[in-house]
Parts: C-alpha cells; sequence; structure tokens
C-alpha cells in the first residue's frame, strides 16, 4: 500500500536536461502506464523513483515519506526489466528465493512467498527447471516472480515484454494483467511505448513526450477526449487522421471547413475569437464508415486497400499530396480500388485543434465518462 507523489521532479545529466519538472499523484493499488516514443524519459522517471538514478530537482514522496535521499533498497520497490537476467545455474526455486536468502530470511518464509508467486504466476510445475529450459516468456514470468516475493509496496515494470515474441506478448501482458488482479493492494507502474500494452493495462495512462507529461487520464478519457495532437495521433491505431481546417462559425457548436471543401458542424464549443482560425480537423480512421446519402464527409479515390481480414484500412485521395485519408472498414465488403468512395463519421466522433495543438473541450457523452 503506497502513494505517490511526484512534485517538479526534474533529472539532467550535465547541462543535458531530461525531466522537466514532472507533477504526478498515484494512488496506492493504482496501476499507472508510462507511455511515449523511444527516449521521451520514461525509463529515467521509473529509474527515479526506484532510486537507481539521483533526481536534480523536486521531491518525490512514497507513503507519504520524502525518499529523495533513501536507497533504492529502503523504499519498499521491486523493479522488473525488459531484459529479465536470471541465474543460469540456479532452479526457477532458487532464483525466486535467492533475493530472500541474501536478506537471511528463513527458510519457511522463504518457501511460503516462492511457491505463492508461482502459484500466481503458474510456475508451480517448473519449480525446479533451469531457465535455459523455459521459454522467454516464462522466464520472464520467473523474473516477475523474484520482485512480487520482495512483498513490494511499488512494483515498477520498464518495457518487460519487448523482449517477447509477438503471441508470448499477448500471453504474458494478459498474466500481468491478472497479476494486478492478485495483488490490488500493490502500486504498479509500467513503462512501455506500445499504445496497445498501456490501453489494455492502465487504469490511468500517462502521456510522456521529451520528457514532459503531456496528458494523465484513463485508457478511454485519452481515447475519446486527447488533450491535443500528439496524444490524438499517439493512442488509437492506425492514427487519427488530422487535416488543415477553418473555423467557419464559432459558437456552443463550431462550422468548420476542411480540406476537402466540406463543411460539418462539430459539437465542441469554440471561443467567437475563434471565428476564421486555422486550426485542425481530426477523425479517427474507425470511426469513419461508408456513407449511404448525401450527408457525407469526405469524398475521394480509393488510393490503396489493405485487408486484415475481420477489417480493412483503405487509404483515400482527398486531395492532400501524400497523405491520404485513413479508413478502417468492416473486412467483409467488397471496396475496389481506384473506384470513389464517400466516408462520414458520427459528429460525437470528431475533434478540433487549435493552432497551439490543443484541442477545444468536446462535450462529453455518457460512454466517454
Ligand atoms: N546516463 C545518461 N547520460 C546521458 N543521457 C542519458 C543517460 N541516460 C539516458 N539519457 C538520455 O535521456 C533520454 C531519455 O532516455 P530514457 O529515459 O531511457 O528514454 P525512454 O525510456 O523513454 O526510451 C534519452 O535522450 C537518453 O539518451
Ligand atoms: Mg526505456
Amino acid at each position: 500500500m503506497a502513494d505517490l507523489t511526484l512534485r517538479d521532479v526534474k533529472k539532467s545529466y550535465g547541462n543535458l536536461n531530461i525531466l522537466h519538472g514532472i507533477d504526478l499523484d498515484i494512488k496506492s493499488g493504482e496501476f499507472i502506464v508510462f507511455v511515449g516514443p523511444s527516449g521521451c524519459g520514461k525509463s529515467t522517471l521509473l529509474r527515479s523513483i526506484a532510486g537507481l538514478e539521483e533526481i536534480t530537482g523536486g521531491t518525490l514522496e512514497i507513503a507519504g515519506e520524502k525518499v529523495n535521499d533513501v536507497p533504492p533498497s529502503k523504499r519498499g520497490i521491486a523493479m522488473v526489466f525488459q531484459s529479465y537476467a536470471l541465474y543460469p545455474h540456479m532452479t526457477v526455486y532458487d532464483n525466486m528465493a535467492f533475493g530472500m536468502k541474501i536478506a537471511k530470511e528463513s527458510k519457511a518464509e522463504i518457501d511460503k512467498r516462492v511457491r505463492a508467486a508461482a502459484e500466481i504466476l503458474q510456475l508451480t510445475k517448473y519449480l525446479d527447471r533451469l531457465p535455459k529450459a523455459m521459454s522467454g516468456g516464462q522466464r520472464q514470468r520467473v523474473a516477475i516472480g523474484r520482485a512480487i516475493v520482495r512483498n513490494p509496496k511499488v512494483f515498477l515494470f520498464d518495457e518487460p515484454l519487448s523482449n517477447l515474441d509477438a503471441a508470448l506478448r499477448v500471453a504474458t501482458r494478459i498474466e500481468i494483467a491478472k497479476l494486478k488482479e492478485s495483488m490490488p493492494e500493490t502500486t504498479m507502474i509500467y513503462v512501455t511505448h506500445d499504445q496497445v500494452e498501456a490501453m489494455t493495462l492502465a487504469d490511468r495512462i500517462v502521456v510522456l513526450k521529451d520528457g514532459r507529461i503531456e496528458q494523465v487520464g484513463t485508457p478511454m478519457e485519452l481515447y475519446k477526449h486527447p488533450g491535443n495532437l500528439f496524444v490524438a495521433q499517439f493512442i488509437g491505431s492506425p492514427a487519427m487522421n488530422i487535416l488543415p481546417a477553418t473555423i467557419e462559425r464559432a459558437g456552443e457548436t463550431s462550422l468548420v471547413s476542411h480540406l476537402a471543401g466540406r463543411k460539418s458542424p462539430v459539437p465542441v464549443a469554440t471561443p467567437s475569437d475563434a471565428q476564421g482560425k486555422a486550426v485542425s480537423f481530426g477523425v479517427r480512421p474507425e470511426d469513419l464508415y461508408v456513407a449511404t446519402g448525401d450527408d457525407f464527409l469526405f469524398e475521394g479515390m480509393v488510393d490503396y486497400v489493405e485487408q486484415l481480414g475481420e477489417v480493412q484500412l483503405v487509404y483515400v485521395d482527398i486531395g492532400r499530396p501524400d497523405q491520404p485519408l485513413t479508413a478502417k472498414l468492416p473486412g467483409n465488403v467488397e471496396i475496389k480500388r481506384g473506384t470513389v468512395i464517400r466516408l462520414a463519421a458520427s459528429a460525437d466522433d470528431l475533434h478540433i485543434f487549435g493552432g497551439d495543438g490543443r484541442s477545444y473541450a468536446r462535450r462529453r457523452t455518457a460512454v466517454a465518462a
């Protein structure tokens, strides 16, 4: 059980600033995911929380105690890394027990905790095996088990699935989701560059870019109400379509004209001084559908189709050089390359971003919570 509080946390190497003042409150028992492109500072932030990096500014509190100067071993934290580095000559059992043996815990206590962790991770029947006789996913579970037996208040994961192949990644991701359910008291922070992992695992996602927080929210908040263009295009795959547009009429509902020369009412309130301003107009590929009547958003030529079976990604030339519009449509409708297609979207699925890249707040529907 531990809350975490980060206040203006900064990290620099010499005069190279990596973290620019991170403010974040994490509640006890929350599963928080740090997501962002490679190099944005996710590992640095996680390692700073663990105490493996000394922060150069701000304060860090764990369970109400300022820990800036507390060594890693005294922070009540366990960390799982991308490379699982097990001792090759030790069995699964001994790998998991090693830390507790060093800490001179009793044999009975060690046995109890190792077996409990093995049970959670479905490793019980592998306890006598050596790591080399196990798959990558199983080895990563042993590494997680090694962290569980330490009974941490805070569990940190740094891209634990990125060394696994696609199928194992999915299976192990589900294991981690179950692990979270079996340890509801433990605060977990999980770093990934994979937005699918972020969406599926997190109670709340922290989107980072260039050492700054872009947005914090539940997965659906970030998906439905991205606060800016970066979050809009980072969360969701394929990325949200963004088109240059102009506010024709500001108000409770804004009238937007976009590149294809059409005007669309969008249920987003814009202030009167936004009238006539250049903005970005956004719509997700999966929110587009084939229009039946004359009420459509986009009309264009189908440039290319990627059939994935269940869905197809349809790239439509709407007159933007080198930038087709992407639509994710059901796979069971035939869509021919070279034909003209009209696409529509529900007004609730349209987004407007101002010149500074920040979104205008959209009216919230019940689903979006
Ligand atoms: N020891 C270090 N010295 C100097 N720069 C570093 C050091 N460690 C990390 N960095 C830099 O800090 C930035 C953030 O790195 P990191 O936190 O590892 O990113 P992420 O985990 O998001 O991919 C990168 O530009 C990286 O090159
Ligand atoms: Mg990293």
